[in-house]
This record gives C-alpha cells, sequence and structure tokens, in this order.
C-alpha cells in the first residue's frame, strides 16, 4: 500500500540543521514535519519563525506543520509565506475550528486537524468533509523519543471507515512513536501518511533507514 514519510525535524541534530534538511532532501522521504510549540499547550519550546525561515528556504520536500500552539489563527498567513503545504491545528485548542480551517484554505494550504491520544475520532463528524487531512497523535505532544500508545490502530481503523463511508479523500496522519513494524500496522489500519522522528533520526543512517522504511512498509 502506498504512504507518504514524514521525517521528524524534533529528533534532528539541531546543530547541524543544514546538513540535516539536506539530507532529507536528498532521501525518499516525501515531506519534512516541523514540530511547532509554544511551552503553553504543551510542556516544551521547540523552533520558531527565524529557524522555519531558514529551514524553508534550502527544503526541496513539501512542509507538513504540527502547530503546538494556543492561538493557530493569529500566526496562519505566516507560515503561508515561510511555503508551509500543510498546517495542522489541535482540536483541543480550537474554539472556532471551522473558522480556522477555512482561514488555512483560504491562504492556500491544505488545512487538517490533530486529535491527542484521548480525543475521539467521532468529535471530527461535522467537520471533517472540510478537512485535507486529520493528525492523530499516537504519543501525547511535546517529546519526540515517547511510548507509542497501541488504542491508536483502533482509532485509524475507526477513522478510516468514516472517512470510506462518506466516500471522502482526507488522509489520515500518524504521528507518535513510529518504525517500521508500527508504520506497517498503521498503514494497513488505513493511514496515509507516518510521521517518523526518533526511528529515524537516531539511526546509524537516517538516509538508510528512509530507503528501508519506504522499500518494507509499502
Ligand atoms: C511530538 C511530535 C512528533 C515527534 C515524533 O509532539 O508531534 O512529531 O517528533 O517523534 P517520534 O517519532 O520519535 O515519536
Ligand atoms: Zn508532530
Amino acid at each position: 500500500m502506498s504512504f507518504l514519510l514524514a521525517p521528524s525535524l524534533l529528533s534532528a541534530d539541531f546543530l547541524h540543521l543544514q546538513r540535516e534538511i539536506e539530507m532529507i532532501n536528498q532521501s525518499e522521504a516525501d515531506w519534512i514535519h516541523l514540530d511547532i510549540m509554544d511551552g503553553v499547550f504543551v510542556p516544551n519550546i521547540s523552533m520558531g519563525f527565524p529557524v522555519i525561515r531558514h529551514l524553508a528556504s534550502i527544503s526541496s520536500k513539501p512542509l507538513d506543520a504540527h502547530l503546538m500552539i494556543v492561538d493557530p489563527q493569529k500566526f496562519i498567513t505566516q507560515f503561508r509565506d515561510l511555503g508551509v503545504q500543510t498546517l495542522s491545528v489541535h482540536y483541543e485548542i480550537s474554539h472556532h475550528l471551522h473558522s480556522t480551517i477555512m482561514k488555512i484554505k483560504d491562504a492556500g494550504m491544505k488545512a487538517s486537524v490533530v486529535l491527542n491520544p484521548h480525543t475521539p475520532v467521532e468529535l471530527l463528524t461535522d467537520i471533517i468533509s472540510d478537512l485535507d487531512m486529520v493528525l492523530l497523535m499516537s504519543v501525547d505532544p511535546g517529546f519526540s523519543g515517547q511510548k507509542f500508545i497501541t488504542h491508536s490502530y483502533d482509532k485509524v481503523r475507526r477513522l478510516r471507515r468514516i472517512i470510506d463511508e462518506r466516500g471522502l479523500k482526507t488522509l489520515i496522519e500518524v504521528d507518535g512513536g513510529i518504525n517500521i513494524e508500527r508504520g506497517k500496522l498503521m498503514v494497513e489500519a488505513g493511514a496515509n501518511v507516518l510521521v517518523a522522528g526518533n526511528s529515524i533520526f537516531k539511526a546509524g543512517n537516517p538516509i538508510e533507514m528512509i530507503k528501508q522504511m519506504k522499500k518494507d512498509i509499502s
């Protein structure tokens, strides 16, 4: 089954980010996953606009930005101006999800909603047809290298059913603790996009690991 692979830069070597982006450019990866945190929605702070601007300027892969921030509406045009292709906002902090989704689309980006592990996929019933993608967290957001939550397979299957029953093209992305074995099971369950941090960047040879993931999971 075909799928897209999005290495998460959060696990990269931040002292050599240029080298890491060049590695991804040369690899078989499909997207680059950027984790943006504000220290409020999640107990961590990652990278901000000055860093993202430089990364975007040398990336040849589409940018997939996962916003873990309390007020995503404020920054939509800035992410668009940096060349972000897909913008994901969390369900749990969006009081006006529909208007946020419309603003992302009006800005010319693909719109995606993220669900934390405890948030049921059924809550998306009244917005799913407006979404280009749903990002399901298989760990609590905030850090890479956390323990995978097994219940996530079931969430992917339930969401796949909702999307297929309605004849929608909405993509399902999963994020957290993904390696070859879990990636395979996720794609079998109905996922289209796999985010992987530690399993790629902490591998002895990340470019080979990306190649292996693309080959073994398909
Ligand atoms: C966690 C982030 C993930 C994380 C994934 O908040 O959303 O993208 O970097 O890292 P791994 O694959 O190591 O769990
Ligand atoms: Zn992420």
